[in-house]
């Protein structure tokens, strides 16, 4: 009888034991999932605030682009059309005056004349740097065409252009940005690489177009510091990030630039 009770006891405390076990190992798991969830939880959150702030980054440099783009505007009417169209002004009340000899009238009517049209150039030079004409009318190839064009005139650099896609089918939104990347990194090629060439080659993968850009320049370590400053390649990335795309920089000293983007 006693020897029973005994055994009893055994088990309702292995019972209790087991049941404990159980318990803990439940609550160990539960601790686990908890902890390895809020883990996650707070990687994505400071992936997320670390994605904001860098769109924050591309905003500020997208407005201080057009505010910088605005000052050189504004001083480029200043300079170039306003001041001229002052002395022209000035010289048309000249014409006025009475008395003027012949000669004194022609002369003051060459000086409008001469002013005017060099008014009427800056105005359109303007225009044209603010959108480039051949792409509004013969579509981005022709404008990355013409783009080489005015590189290899000056014989410091040689570009080659080929497109293996028809570039005049995207929308001209895009064709404007692209071809701004395009004319942000030849201008770097020359200032800052001292490139000889540069080869700019489209191709296309179903709708995906990539362009392939590369200088054989003096290249830059792009974990310096002084490398990420920059505006223009800020500018880029915003560029890439309107047309919904991709961009990878391959670049080390003395090994030239190489740029691939995906649209
Ligand atoms: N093709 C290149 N070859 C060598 N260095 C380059 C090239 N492109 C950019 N860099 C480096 O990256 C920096 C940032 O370029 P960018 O953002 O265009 O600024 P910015 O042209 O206004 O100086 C440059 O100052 C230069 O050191
Ligand atoms: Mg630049």
């Amino acid at each position: 009888m006693n020897s029973e009770l005994i055994h009893q006891n055994d088990i309702i405390n292995i019972i209790i034991y087991t049941f404990t076990a159980f318990l803990l190992m439940a609550l160990v798991l539960i601790l686990f999932f908890y902890f390895s969830r809020k883990k996650i939880v707070q990687q994505e959150v400071e992936k997320k605030n670390l994605e904001i702030a860098h769109q924050k980054e591309l905003l500020h440099s997208i407005i201080i682009t057009q505010e910088e783009e605005r000052k050189r505007i504004a001083q480029d009417l200043h300079d170039d059309i306003s001041s001229k169209l002052n002395i022209v002004s000035i010289n048309s009340h000249l014409l006025k005056t009475p008395g003027l000899t012949f000669d004194e009238s022609s002369e003051i009517s060459t000086n409008i004349f001469n002013l005017t049209k060099k008014a009427l150039d800056n105005s359109r030079r303007i225009a044209h740097d603010l959108l480039p004409p051949v792409l509004e009318k013969f579509g981005l190839h022709a404008g990355i065409e013409e783009l080489c064009v005015e590189y290899n005139s000056n014989k410091l650099i040689n570009a080659s252009f080929t497109s293996f896609t028809e570039l005049d089918k995207i929308n001209s939104d895009k064709q404007l940005n692209v071809f701004r990347i395009l004319q942000e990194l030849m201008n770097n090629s020359l200032k800052h690489g001292k490139a000889k060439n540069i080869t700019i080659i489209f191709e296309s993968n179903s709708n995906l177009i990539t362009c392939k850009y590369n200088d054989d320049g003096i290249g830059f370590d792009m974990n310096d510091v002084k490398n990420q400053k920059g505006l223009g390649m800020k500018n880029i990335e915003s560029r890439i990030s309107f047309l919904n795309g991709e961009l990878k920089i391959i670049s080390s000293e003395k090994k030239g630039m190489q740029v691939i983007f995906s649209f």
